[in-house]
């Protein structure tokens, strides 16, 4: 699956602007506020139903503009099945069609065009809370585990229903809820934990093929100590705790994944640089595992390849994209940043104040 066009109106600086993009290699190019990172908030909009810099959808509409519209065409397979994906977004309503028909449901627009991002500070997987990480090996189950949306339900389902008797002072409902939310519980701590291994030592394998004077390893907390029939008894014991905290302070909503690099924790022991290399390669190894399971890459936006990495890496992180036969869209402020050879292989854009320009030649 990949994107054959890409129109954008009103998001941000961009009033309209139409793009057809290459199969492979994308650089969005363009000085600091042309525009650059709203073209993959364009995309990720479609793919996720939100943007990625904040919680509302206000400020990435654009000013004086009622909504944000972002139209996408796709070709699956060998260019038989096509499809235009379109979301507008207003200040408060959310409108998404599939070839006309309305779609309801964020994963049905996951499903259609999977976007992997990597932002311009990409440290902040590392560095941030545990919710951060988790929220990362969710996304990628989702689209690795057929199991997983069900699987998440069920378990979110217990747990709803235990903090609401808690919070009700039910204590025989929150004694009730122990064992449906163990045995759920259970099951997605065990699908988590099998892909945090095989995340993890896949991006092991990558890092050290790079070569790169640093080691990765991890270690990954369940969120309670021991297995499913631990987890009940330990909710049994906590009943009380729990209601004089107001929550259920054990569970797989509290799992934690430590990166490590020379066993200490990766964010306290790398580089910005080393850092920025680990998660790109962490976001790598979860698109091998996709590619693996379905055969289809997830399109892979890549905000500011440019910042803080030498140009080796810079280089070496574009060929294993060119590698992966994926589309990509990798924004950067100077395209003479990168080496001639990854630029002829690459479609280019300029973009200057929210609109694609063609620079001028270089005179002789
Ligand atoms: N709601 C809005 N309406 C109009 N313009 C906006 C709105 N929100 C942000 N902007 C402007 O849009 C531009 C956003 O650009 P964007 O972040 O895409 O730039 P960029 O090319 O990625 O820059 P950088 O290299 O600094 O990351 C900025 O100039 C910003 O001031
Ligand atoms: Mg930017």
């Amino acid at each position: 699956m990949w994107i054959t066009q890409l129109a954008i109106n009103d998001l941000r600086v961009i009033e309209q602007m139409k793009l057809i993009p290459g199969r492979g290699l994308n650089l969005i190019v363009g000085d600091n506020g042309a525009g650059k990172t709203s073209v993959l908030e364009a995309i990720y909009l479609a793919g996720r139903g939100r943007t990625f810099r904040h919680p509302e959808a206000g400020p990435m509409i654009r000013g004086g503009a009622a909504s944000t519209m972002v139209v996408i065409e796709l070709e699956h397979g060998d260019g038989e099945k096509r499809s235009i994906l379109g979301v507008k977004r207003e200040r408060r309503d959310f409108v998404c069609r599939l070839n006309g028909l309305d779609i309801k449901k964020r994963s049905v627009l996951a499903e259609t065009l999977p976007v992997q991002w990597i932002g311009s500070q990409p440290q902040q997987l590392l560095a941030m809370g545990p919710d951060v990480r988790r929220r990362f090996l969710d996304m990628g189950m989702f689209h690795v585990e057929h199991c997983y949306l069900g699987v998440m339900a069920e378990f979110q389902r217990a747990l709803k229903q235990r903090n609401a008797a808690i919070r009700q002072g039910m204590q025989d409902a929150v004694r009730l809820w122990v064992k449906p939310l163990a045995t759920a519980a259970s099951s997605l701590s065990r699908i988590r934990e099998t892909f945090a291994a095989n995340l993890l030592t896949r991006t092991a394998e990558i890092i050290r093929q790079w070569d790169v004077g640093f080691d990765v390893d991890y270690r990954y907390r369940r969120g309670w100590s021991g297995g499913e029939d631990s987890l009940r008894e330990q909710l049994e014991r906590k009943t009380e705790l729990d209601l004089r905290m107001g929550f259920t302070t054990i569970g797989p909503q509290r799992a934690e994944l430590e990166v490590l690099s020379h066993g200490a924790l990766a964010e306290k022991k790398l580089s910005r640089g080393q850092q920025k290399i680990l998660v790109v390669a962490l976001n790598l190894a979860l698109m091998d595992l996709v590619i693996a399971k379905t055969g289809n890459a997830p399109v892979l936006l890549l905000d500011d390849l440019g910042a803080e990495l030498d140009r080796h890496n810079r280089q070496r992180i574009l060929s294993e994209i060119h590698r992966r036969e994926c589309q990509a869209f990798v924004t950067l402020i100077d395209s003479n940043l990168l080496e001639p050879p990854a630029d002829e292989a690459a479609t280019m854009f300029h973009v200057k104040h929210g609109a694609l320009f063609s620079p001028a030649a270089p005179s002789e």
